[in-house]
């Protein structure tokens, strides 16, 4: 069912150290049926740093069909991300300057990427293993095939659509084992002149704001820029430009392009200043991750103890977002449904299931009202602002929320954050 590491999946250093170790956990986003029979599998949560080129990454592999045939997580119910796409979008038509793109969504989701897209004129085109969410995108006519990005579908795709001036894959190059092959297959099919887009959650971001339960099995890796620049020069192509983003906790969105493209823009000052800001704050060296590690034990300490004064004096309380994340930031800290009653997630699927491990049991919005607990703790603090912009009621009567990321705090409003 997973595969150790023998070596960095970038460079191919065995220089690997181990410098997180979570133990066993379940998979973040295997929710479970209540009356279920059916035996919950852990797993070895572990991060090994490459001191070779800097990347992060598990100590193992859980086989990629276990975890993305059927996939619960819909881009689409998050607001801010519709706006993100949106943006990206119009920034996309700014860079390329040319009419009729036609732009490929690597792990399109539910459709939101395309959705956008289309709107501001694109010819869009999404590949999506998980079978649920691709049938929702092609409900919408967003077409999407529905498999892994693979060689053959790449192939299939140049045959039947021509070259992708764009390729885009938001949120899934983390979930990726072999990005050399992921990277070929781009090269392979992406015009002369376009552009390979990705993002991935910002791993100066992970160690400096504390955000270490953005590691769960399917994030097998936690980039920096010096790995990726590097994972690209191997490839044959440039990473001609690095942008921050505010979205899940700190994003970079990554430009890359064929060696030889002569049109897009290389920003190489810019590139040079990630390189040399994530060696300033000592990214490029393992001490720096063995500090993050002695960090978290603070935050379990200081969730623990506030959970425990809040129910000693009688107040309740429940949480917000189901996401992966939460599932780390609950297992690591080991709070079950003794401390938090439900969880509210706006996700179909996750409604009236548990979340994995601790069984805390998952409802729609209105389970909210229904109880009104005193305290939301929210476990998707990437969309804080968002969440409490839809739990005004909450707020109105004396309602709480706890934030637990970058540190455990308690804020009554957004202003607040
Ligand atoms: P997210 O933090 O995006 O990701 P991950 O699962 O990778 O850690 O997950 C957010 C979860 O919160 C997801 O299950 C959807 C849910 N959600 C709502 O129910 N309502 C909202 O308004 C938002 C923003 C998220």
């Amino acid at each position: 069912m997973y595969q150790p590491i023998e070596e960095c999946r970038i460079c191919g250093s065995k220089k690997l150290t181990k410098y997180l170790h979570f133990g066993m956990m379940p998979l973040a986003n295997a929710y479970v049926e209540p009356n279920s029979k059916e035996k919950e599998f852990g797993f070895p949560l572990e991060v090994l740093f490459c001191e070779t080129c800097a990347l992060s990454q598990l100590s193992i592999v859980v086989e990629p069909e276990i975890m993305f045939s059927n996939y619960s997580y819909h881009s689409s119910i998050s607001k801010t991300f519709q706006k993100h796409c949106s943006d990206m979008a119009d920034q996309l038509k700014g860079y390329l300057k040319k009419p009729n793109l036609f732009v490929l969504d690597i792990a399109s989701n539910d459709g939101c990427l395309l959705r956008e897209f289309k709107k501001k004129g694109f010819r869009v085109l999404g590949v999506e293993p998980a079978k649920n969410l691709a049938a929702l995108a092609n409900a919408e006519d967003l077409e999407t095939m529905p498999f892994f990005w693979s060689e053959p579908i790449a192939q299939k795709i140049l045959q039947k659509n021509g070259s992708p001036d764009a390729i885009v894959a938001t949120n899934v190059f983390a979930h990726v084992h072999d990005l050399k092959n992921f990277v070929q297959n781009v090269k392979r099919i992406l015009a002369d002149e376009g552009v390979f887009i990705i993002e991935v959650p910002y791993a100066l971001n992970l160690i400096k704001k504390n955000e270490f339960d953005t590691i769960y099995h399917e994030h097998l890796s936690y980039f920096l820029v010096k790995p990726l620049k590097f994972l690209f020069e191997q490839e044959g192509m440039e990473l001609r430009d690095v942008q921050e983003m505010p979205i899940h906790g700190g994003t970079i969105r990554v430009f890359v392009t064929k060696k030889e493209n002569k049109v897009f823009l290389y920003q190489k000052n810019r590139v040079e200043e990630f390189l040399a800001h994530e060696k300033k704050e000592g990214l490029h060296d393992l001490k720096s991750y063995f500090d993050f590690v002695n960090k978290l034990l603070d935050i379990k300490i200081d969730l623990l103890e506030l959970l425990s004064k809040l129910k000693k004096s009688g107040k309740t309380i429940a949480a917000y977002g189901a996401s992966a994340k939460g599932n780390t930031m609950l297992n690591y800290c080991g709070v079950s449904s003794d401390f938090i009653d439900f969880i509210i997630d706006e996700t179909p699927e996750k409604q009236n299931k548990l979340y994995a491990g601790n069984h805390i049991p998952i409802f729609g919005y209105e389970e909210l009202e229904k109880r009104k607990p005193d305290y939301l703790m929210i476990l998707a603090w990437n969309f804080a602002k968002e969440i409490m912009g839809k739990t005004k009621e909450h707020e109105k009567r004396g309602g709480k929320y706890i934030i637990p990321i970058p540190h455990v705090r308690v804020v009554s409003s957004a202003v607040e954050l």
